[in-house]
């Protein structure tokens, strides 16, 4: 099939589509565990899932897909496995990026791009996001570097500046004045937030953004996760009410 060519998932309404799903791609150690591998193997087997997960977000038509690769808190692991999780994402990159432009996806990372991060790290970022700027059928956000207080501290920085340089009245701090300062103002609110492998937390994701969103947990460890989970999980959202408070 040519990657314009795309078959809508069956039993699903293609009207109620979330704007935005959120994954928390989890279980990548105990996968390898299971099998007698090094976590490594599967962080490896991970890319499989993840670039099979956007084939399915294509699929779907999706506009915002946001998953996280790396958490602000994953750097208290030992510095090998950190220093795997930093070459194995740079490399991922280098070698994916065509695919994905040929997709029609815009890559974009959602995150502190500063140290800790290596150099080399953040130029292969910045390369994949100049590079598939200007594509709007799908945009993937990689959560890198990511924590969900660090980006709302991050905001909140921003706005004490504003305030400083005379260009936001301090009256006029309300919660557009912060949502405007995360990472990516632009991106809707998350409306499907999902995590493999029976963990039912948030784990400082999305914290502002998810405020109102779905959750789905699914056992299914990452590096097994497929198109069909996703799915699924758009099916369960879609079974659901929401109610913004409202009645
Ligand atoms: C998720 O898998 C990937 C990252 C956090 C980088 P884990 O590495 O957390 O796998 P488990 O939770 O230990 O199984
Ligand atoms: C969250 O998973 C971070 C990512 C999936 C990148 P963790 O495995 O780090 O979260 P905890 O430690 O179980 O809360
Ligand atoms: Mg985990």
């Amino acid at each position: 099939m040519s990657v314009s060519e795309r078959v809508f998932p069956e039993g699903l309404d293609p009207g109620r589509v979330p704007a935005h799903v959120g994954i928390i791609m989890d279980g990548n150690g105990r996968w390898a565990n299971q099998r007698g591998q090094p976590r490594k193997a599967g962080h490896a087997a991970g890319e499989a899932a993840l670039f099979d997960t956007v084939e399915g977000g294509l699929d779907l038509g999706l506009q915002f897909l946001t998953v996280w690769a790396f958490s602000t808190d994953n750097w208290k692991r030992p510095p090998d496995e950190v220093r795997f999780l930093m070459e194995f994402n740079r490399d991922l990159l280098r070698r994916r990026v065509d695919e994905l432009d040929e997709r029609q996806v815009r890559i974009r990372f959602l995150g502190r791009r500063a140290r800790p991060v290596p150099r080399r790290v953040i130029s292969e970022i910045v390369d994949a996001e100049q590079r598939t700027e200007h594509h709007r059928r799908m945009t993937l956000q990689i959560a890198f570097n990511y924590g969900g207080r660090s980006e709302l501290a991050d905001a909140v920085q921003r706005v004490g500046e504003d305030v400083a340089a005379g260009r936001l009245d301090p009256k006029k701090i309300d919660e557009e004045a912060i949502a405007s300062r995360l990472y990516r103002p632009d991106a809707p609110d998350v409306d499907l937030l999902i995590r493999s492998s029976g963990e039912q937390r948030l784990s400082n994701f999305l914290l502002w953004e998810a405020a109102y969103a779905e959750f789905v947990f699914t056992d299914v460890l990452w590096p097994d996760f497929r198109r069909k989970h996703l799915f699924e999980a758009v099916g369960a959202f879609q079974r659901r009410e929401r109610r913004f408070g409202k009645l």
